[in-house]
């Protein structure tokens, strides 16, 4: 049944997916635990951060269970642009899906020096711009101010030909403003959105539960808020949108579908089902096959409020 669809989804400068699902970054870490059998249903895996320097990330605990979500601080542990350059890409290149690279940095330097480097690497099929980390110093200077988001994003466009994808934090006053600023500055797609800053206390040690305090909130619990975020987004720029925030199921993915995105992430749900990114593409193909649609074009619907974009 779900062959005689187009669940294709273009993410501007040549990148085409078969699935307009894919894994969130940091839920799936560099792809390689996944049997080869679920890679192949994605349609695309977006790497752990990746930074010019290994990272060691925060000391425990990096983890906390909430009612209908998690909080993690994890602080960008990773081994840095050049391992994943020479010695991940390589086995990327080898396999049938997309990998694109979540890049995180403390400065515009930073953030340019892995974009070059990962730039022409075959096995890479775009990047990611994490500007909204919340469990790093400095994490989200970049995602709070959209002049500082702009420079940014035209700063790692001037030296890549790979699909820029801007991932979005959810902690700021006007999402919208901080989208079209990267839009302007030449990204070819914005992710929405990144964790939701939030804290756990222990109430018998009567301290924080994650040793940086506060850290960042996932899963179902922020499902409302980031579909919210999209559908802002959404309709307040030209550029794709990929959805992210809370999917656990193929209803939640349709959601964002219909708010305007074209592609979803799944993030935390990966720990609790791995297989749900192929459960949520088969979802995705049996709706449309039930509302007699033939592609994903045909999905997203309109705000009957007056927007004014100026
Ligand atoms: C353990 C964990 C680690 C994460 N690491 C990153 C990261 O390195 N870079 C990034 O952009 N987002 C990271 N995220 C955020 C997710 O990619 C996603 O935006 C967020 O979890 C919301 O989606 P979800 O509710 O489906 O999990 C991480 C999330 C979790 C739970």
């Amino acid at each position: 049944m779900a062959e005689r669809l187009d669940l294709t989804v273009d993410l501007g400068r040549g990148l085409r997916l078969r699935s307009p699902v894919l894994v969130a970054s940091g839920t799936f870490g560099y792809g390689f635990d996944a049997p080869q059998v679920d890679r192949i249903a994605l349609g695309a895996i977006v790497t752990k951060g990746t930074t010019l320097r290994p990272r060691e990330g925060n000391a425990p605990n990096r983890i906390a269970e909430t009612p209908s979500g998690m909080l993690n601080a994890i602080g960008l542990q990773n081994p840095g642009v050049d391992h994943v350059a020479r010695v991940y890409a390589p086995v990327w290149a080898s396999w049938n899906v997309p990998v694109i690279v979540n890049v995180a940095g403390d400065a515009i330097d930073e953030y340019v020096a892995v974009a070059e480097r990962l730039d022409s690497v075959p096995g890479i099929a775009g990047l990611e711009l994490n500007i909204s980390c919340p469990n790093v110093a400095n994490g989200l200077q970049f995602g709070v101010d959209p002049d500082q988001a702009a420079k940014l994003t035209s700063a790692v466009r001037a030296v890549t030909r790979l699909t820029l994808i801007v991932k979005l934090t959810p902690n700021v006053t006007d999402v919208v403003a901080i989208a079209r600023a990267v839009e302007d500055a030449g990204a070819d797609a914005v992710s929405a959105i990144n964790t939701y800053v939030g804290m756990a206390i222990d109430v018998r040690r009567r301290r924080p539960v994650l040793s940086r305090e506060s850290g960042g909130l996932s899963g179902p619990a922020i499902k409302p808020l980031a579909l919210h975020a999209v559908w802002q987004v959404a309709q307040a720029v030209r550029i794709p949108v990929i959805g992210i925030g809370g999917i656990m199921t193929p209803g939640d993915a349709l959601e964002f579908l219909l708010a305007g995105a074209v592609a979803v992430q799944l993030g935390t749900v990966n720990y609790i089902r791995p297989q749900a990114a192929h459960e949520v593409h088969e979802g995705i193909a049996v709706y449309l096959q039930e509302h007699g649609l033939r592609n994903l074009r045909e999905l997203p619907i309109r705000s009957a409020s007056v927007l004014t974009h100026a």
